[in-house]
């Protein structure tokens, strides 16, 4: 067949994700996932981390450099400091089933050797790379999805998400055909980021007392 579309049209994981798996089964199929360019530079696909029967998903950006060295997610920085943040609110990170809209890390680097600079998805990566959150959603079917951030918003709610609009409250929403309950808060880099710090991690603290208070 013709194609005529531009060939980054194309992006999508949706080859690689087997049917009928298990999340072994998925991590090990998405260690070689090609669905976007994004593989090319990263050292290693970070799939989601946690039991399949877990009551939380928690959904982030993509993995920063640390996760894409080690393989897993929210181990830097910023997932020390969002683990602190969910110990505050009640909530046990261990318990929590934790990934990514994106699988694959994306970065800038001035020279070999030098710094990685992540770099924002873009709409056409998160499209790719949402076949296999969806299969992480149908396996694990939590209680609750805690959205940490712009990109992950987007990636499960469209678009026209905007984080400072809707967190710390509960949404319900259909996804993938599964009505679900999700509570969106900024980003944990975010946090890092924010002059104000520990205002920025007060208000973290809060949003997640609510999907505390809506788990029960
Ligand atoms: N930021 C994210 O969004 N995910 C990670 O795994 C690490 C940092
Ligand atoms: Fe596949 Fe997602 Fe990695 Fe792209 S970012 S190659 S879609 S796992």
């Amino acid at each position: 067949m013709a194609t005529t579309g531009a060939p980054e049209d194309a992006y999508t994981a949706e080859p690689f994700v087997p049917g009928g798996a298990d999340l072994t089964a998925l991590r090990e199929a998405a260690a070689g996932c090609r669905g976007c360019p994004l593989h090319r530079n990263a050292t290693q696909t970070v799939f989601g981390a946690g039991a399949a029967d877990a009551r939380v998903m928690l959904v982030g950006e993509q993995p920063g450099d640390q996760e894409d060295r080690q393989g897993r997610p929210f181990v830097g920085p910023a997932g020390k400091l969002l683990d602190r943040a969910l110990a505050d609110a009640g909530l046990d990170p261990a318990e929590a089933y934790v990934t990514n809209a994106v699988k694959h890390f994306k970065f800038s680097q001035a020279e070999p050797r030098k710094r990685r600079i992540h770099k924002a998805p873009t709409l056409r990566e998160m499209s790719a790379c949402a076949p296999w959150l969806a299969a992480e959603l149908a396996l694990v079917q939590p209680e609750l999805i805690v959205v940490l951030g712009a990109t992950a918003g987007k990636a499960l709610l469209g678009s026209s998400f905007r984080v400072t609009q809707v967190r710390g409250t509960v949404l319900e929403q259909k996804i993938h055909g599964r009505p679900e309950r999700l509570v969106p808060t900024v980003h944990p880099s975010s946090v890092l980021r924010a002059d104000d710090r520990e205002g920025a991690y007060r208000g973290l603290v809060s949003d997640l007392d609510v999907a505390a208070r809506a788990l029960g």
